[in-house]
């Protein structure tokens, strides 16, 4: 059985979480829904980073302590998780004593193994980053991702050899050219990598919220040190070697550009200098922009998912996340974009086909769906009419295939537009067979039970992106269990709606929205 390990990064509790943070943690969540359709082996993690200078000062200014303001905080992730209908298997915080104890076993390996030494530290800082800049990367003297100032630090502190790292990486990058994706991604890391690595500084004397240093006590650990090994607590690194070797092989980290060179640069070296093997796969995505902008904590520009839930239910928002930017690309996020990708997809096409569908499973078939029709020798004859329940069986199959493909490529765009591409033929097929003229009788029975067929498997394939409204076309059609339930390939295969089930009738599944000023 194949085991799927899915990450996300663990977000900094300086502030409230806003789409930036939903988008990854939405396509992480569909990821670990589409494994589980596939009958993988699944552990998804997510959760908050609590440590270092950034949320120390958040706390500072609002009058709280650093642990009290983490606790506040870190909960705001989790309901805007809940909210979003996100299932992690597990939420770490870094805060957590289990985290701790292997920070300090982890970090105390690559120690052992000699690559860990005492040095002075001097670097310009920014403090939003957690990160360090040279003289040439600041933009008029300020930091190119924040635009406020650096300042100037100066510390005697360990430093992790990354210097030593510049081969192995170079040759990882290269064996296994799909361990950072897109391949846009590894090129930039191997480029890094390529113009000189240095030392880095992995402790600090200067504060101390955060992880003990084990063999010196008055550092603690660099926030960024102690933040990327949540990975491996959460499997039970150094305590439960079983179950870290389960999944340790099968991660998938997801993450945005921002953390590249933490993610394809250092995280791999550290792991290789514990003796452990590199991450399996870093895929990276693009930022999502407001106005053209990188949206942030720091900015006004931010978005509370809980608003957009209010406005358009969780089912539209996680749709039009993924939908809308192609995994890896920017995506650019605007209410009018909102509101035309619900109209056209989510009202017209699947809410449309599923009022219509019971509608006439009511009125002329007496509100039980017939079965899905075997495709037959006549209509195989004819000449391949879109709109006909053969086209239709087809455009399954192949809508079918291609999500599979597309999902397997990471990219849930793709899967939903073949998902789509099949409920508009099948409102295609209703459109030109038009039942709702037609007295009841075999033809009737065969082209509803054509559509309700084409809905339950539009319900297995939409199933990682909204969970919930599949759920709800699945139950409508009279099916019992969850969509989450099936198994593909097998169970989104042409033939499979029993029939003699009860349809429902509803409320409209996605009622049609008028453009607010
Ligand atoms: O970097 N578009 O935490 P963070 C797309 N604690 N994704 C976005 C985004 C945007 N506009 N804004 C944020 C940290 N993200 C560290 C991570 S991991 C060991 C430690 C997402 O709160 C995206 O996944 O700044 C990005 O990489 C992450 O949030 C950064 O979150
Ligand atoms: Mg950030």
């Amino acid at each position: 059985m194949a085991r799927f390990y899915q990450t996300t990064p663990i977000y900094y509790v300086n502030d409230a979480p806003h789409i930036g943070h939903a988008y990854t943690t939405v396509n992480a969540d569909a990821f670990a829904r589409w494994h589980r359709l596939l009958g993988d082996d699944v552990w998804f993690l997510t959760g908050t980073d609590e440590h270092g200078r950034k949320v120390a000062e958040a706390a500072a200014e609002r009058g709280m302590s650093p642990r009290e303001w983490a606790d506040l905080t870190s909960r705001r992730f989790r309901d805007a998780w809940v909210e979003l209908d996100v299932a992690p298997d597990d939420f770490i915080r870094t805060t957590e004593p289990r985290h701790h104890e292997v920070v300090q076993r982890f970090l105390g390996e690559i120690k052992d193994r000699g690559y860990i030494q005492l040095g002075t530290f001097e670097g310009l800082y920014c403090v939003a980053c957690e990160d360090y800049y040279t003289d040439e990367e600041l933009v008029g003297g300020n930091c190119p991702v924040h635009d406020r100032p650096v300042e100037l630090m100066k510390e005697e502190n360990y430093f992790f050899q990354l210097s030593r790292f510049q081969d192995r990486l170079l040759s990882w990058y290269e064996k296994c050219p799909t361990a950072i994706l897109p391949e846009s991604r590894r090129n930039e890391a191997a480029g890094f990598v390529r113009g000189g690595l240095k030392d880095i500084s992995i402790t600090r004397v200067s504060i101390d919220w955060g992880v003990r240093v084990p063999w010196d006590p008055d550092h603690v650990f660099y926030v960024w040190y102690d933040a990327l090994v949540n990975y491996l607590t959460a499997i039970g690194y150094g305590t439960d070697l079983q179950r870290f070797s389960t999944w340790w092989p099968g991660v998938h980290h997801l993450i945005a550009k921002d953390i590249l060179r933490f993610h394809c640069v250092w995280w791999p070296a550290m792991c290789m200098a514990a003796g452990i093997d590199p991450p399996h796969q870093v895929l990276v995505h693009g930022w999502l922009l407001v106005g053209g902008e990188k949206m942030s904590k720091t900015r006004l520009n931010n978005i509370a998912p809980g608003e957009l839930v209010k406005e358009f239910g969780v089912d539209a928002v996680r749709y039009h996340l993924l939908r809308d930017t192609p995994l890896g690309a920017d995506g650019d996020f605007s209410y009018e974009g909102m509101i035309s990708r619900y109209n056209a997809d989510l009202a017209n096409n699947l809410g449309n086909l599923l009022q219509r569908v019971a509608a006439v499973v009511h009125s002329k078939c007496a509100g039980i769906g017939p079965a899905a029709p075997q495709p037959s020798a006549r209509e195989a004859a004819e000449p391949a009419s879109h709109a006909s329940v053969e086209g239709l069986a087809a455009a399954a199959t192949g809508g079918v295939a291609a999500a599979v493909s597309a999902w397997s490529r990471y990219a849930p765009h793709l899967a939903l537009e073949a998902t789509w591409a099949l409920i508009h033929e099948a409102n295609s097929l209703l459109e030109s067979a038009e039942p709702w003229k037609a007295s009841p009788g075999p033809e009737v029975d065969e082209v509803m039970g054509a559509a309700l067929e084409a809905l339950r498997i539009v319900a297995i394939l939409a199933y990682p992106a909204m969970p919930r409204a599949a759920g709800v076309v699945w139950e409508r059609i009279g099916m019992a269990g969850s969509p989450g339930d099936c198994r593909l390939p097998d169970d989104a295969a042409w033939g499979g709606y029993p029939g003699g089930l009860l349809v429902t009738k509803g409320s409209p599944l996605f009622p049609r929205k008028v453009a607010t000023p």
